[in-house]
């Protein structure tokens, strides 16, 4: 049996077009999926649209539109970015489908018949950007403590869900599951919120004020909170509820990936809503900083929104995902400026990472018709052999701890130690004297090997690339991971023709790669 591995990502809004910030929540995910794949596990990865709410109601109107047909022409934007971006989830969930809806009616039922939900007017201040409601002592300066938008002073009846209960059970288990929020400042935070007591949270909206959400199962004046709604798709994906359907992925979920600004809904409020339905926790909620421009957070609604097609096309799709992976460490926020991404485009990709296949490959065909050559200890004792031989054992440790930024840099160390190792052998020296032809040999079957243990490793971070490495080289990089032994020997066939192929990296005032994926 393979071991299941069951992520996410947070749903998104559907009221503007996507652009960075949702970009590398979902290229994170995706990194993490396809690692956990290449190791064997049988994963189950969940993104979609969160599609309900005032916001969306709004941005219908602007166009004049039915919520409804406003978002079915959404989502597709959605989904052609996930491709473009290359990004293999195995279910998009939208909270309008009809399964969702039913598991959403189910539990808010269950909760009633477990007593967790009361009814009662609400009186105080209300954030229409967060859907949030604020009491006085909460507001900052009269503002939403969250965004610092104005808000609005209301009093109407709602259907609340006792999350004040559960403080102290959710504080132990917090502190008895070190991994349960990562990374370490983002659990403190939520500790530090939670030594304040905690209000019981209002999951209705009067149908007067908001027709677009879904029905509240016992008051026909009442929608669901959108937060409410859409935080249930992580079981609903799994067809809790809904008696006789069968879904791939199986609750708990191992990992969800959230944004920091949403990480009280999923480290308070879900945890709460799961134990009183007496399910599981899920095992990580892994909070990733932001990107920002000019010192604020990228977003439609500030208008600094960096289109990620606009990028890709000019720089390749896995140009894109290298830098926002590798730039920041996740939890921190990252300052993204085109400029660096044509940095890292060239030292890194072009310069190292390309430039080591085109050295490689043009001494191969100079001095070996372009074939590895025959060689009889193929596991001598060398010390970049041996680098590459033990990659995977420290890049499988670094992303158990969900850091593909460090896994990255201990990649490229090999990829660096690489270009330096032909610098220290000279080939081109050694090539003049017949007497080191064995010499010359090992020299570049070593070098070879660390350019395949290298893309063998990186097929979960930058795909296409990694893909065109080891279809050149003649290996089938899906098996090679699953275990040390599968991957510390050497992987390219003896006597095997290379080709060079097409740069890896063009120089940035070349025309754009062919497969930019756009
Ligand atoms: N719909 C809710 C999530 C519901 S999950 C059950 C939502 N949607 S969102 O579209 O506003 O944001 C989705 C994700 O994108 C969040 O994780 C958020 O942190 C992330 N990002 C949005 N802007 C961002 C940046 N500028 N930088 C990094 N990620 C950011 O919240």
């Amino acid at each position: 049996m393979t071991d299941p591995f069951y992520l996410t990502t947070p749903l998104y809004y559907v009221n503007a077009r996507p652009h960075i910030g949702h970009a590398y929540t979902n290229i994170l995910c995706d990194t993490f999926a396809r690692w956990k794949r290449l190791r064997g596990a049988d994963v189950f990865f969940l993104t979609g649209t969160d599609e309900h709410g005032t916001k969306i109601e709004k941005a219908a109107k602007a166009e004049a539109k039915d919520p409804r047909a406003y978002v079915d022409a959404m989502v597709p934007q959605f989904k052609e970015l996930w491709t473009i971006l290359g990004i293999d989830y195995d279910y998009f969930i939208r909270t309008t489908d009809e399964s969702h809806k039913k598991t959403v009616a189910f539990i808010l039922r269950d909760l009633e018949v477990r007593g967790e939900i009361y009814k009662a007017t609400y009186a105080g201040w209300y954030c229409t950007p967060c859907e949030s409601f604020w009491t006085e002592l909460q507001l900052k300066g009269d503002r939403c403590p969250d965004c610092q938008r104005e808000v609005q002073q209301l009093s109407e009846d709602n259907y609340f869900f006792k999350l004040s209960k559960y403080q102290e059970w959710l504080i132990q288990y917090i502190e008895a599951h070190p991994d349960f929020i990562r990374p370490e400042i983002r659990r403190n935070e939520i500790l530090g919120f939670l030594r304040e007591p905690l209000e019981d949270l209002c999951i209705t909206r009067p149908r007067a004020r908001l027709s677009w959400g879904i029905d509240y199962p016992n008051s026909k004046d009442h929608v669901v909170y959108v937060w409410f709604d859409a935080l249930i798709n992580y079981v609903s994906a799994t067809g809790y509820g809904r008696e006789g359907e069968k879904s791939k992925a199986a609750w708990p979920a191992d990992l969800h990936v959230v944004g920091k600004d949403i990480l009280r809904q999923h480290a308070v409020y879900w945890p709460i809503m799961l134990k009183a339905c007496g399910l599981e926790m899920p095992r990580t909620v892994l909070a990733h900083g932001w990107w920002t421009m000019s010192g604020t957070k990228v977003s439609k609604s500030r208008g600094n929104a960096v289109d990620p097609i606009e990028l890709v096309k000019k720089y390749g799709v896995d140009a894109f995902r290298y830098f926002l992976l590798h730039e920041v460490t996740i939890g921190n926020d990252g300052a993204f400026s085109e400029d660096l991404l044509g940095e890292r485009y060239t030292t890194d990709l072009a310069n190292d990472l390309g430039n080591l296949w085109f050295r490689i490959m043009t001494m191969l065909q100079k001095y070996f018709d372009g074939k590895i050559p025959a060689f009889e200890n193929r596991y001598l004792e060398n010390e970049l052999l041996k680098k590459s031989f033990d990659l995977l054992a420290r890049v499988s440790v670094t992303m158990e701890g969900y850091d593909p930024r460090t896994a990255l840099s201990q990649i490229f160390e090999v990829i660096t130690r690489a270009n330096q190792y032909v610098e220290e052998k000279k080939p081109w020296v050694l090539a003049k004297d017949p007497v080191q032809k064995g010499v010359l040999a090992e020299t570049l079957f070593v070098l070879t090997e660390a350019m395949a243990h290298a893309a063998v490793l990186l097929q979960a971070f930058i795909p296409g690339t990694s893909a065109k490495v080891l279809d050149r080289l003649g290996i089938q990089g899906a098996g090679l991971l699953g275990s040390s032994a599968g991957f510390a020997k050497p992987l390219v066939p003896e006597g095997r023709v290379i080709e060079r192929g097409e740069a890896l990296f063009p120089r940035l005032d070349e025309p754009a790669p062919k497969d930019a994926g756009v």
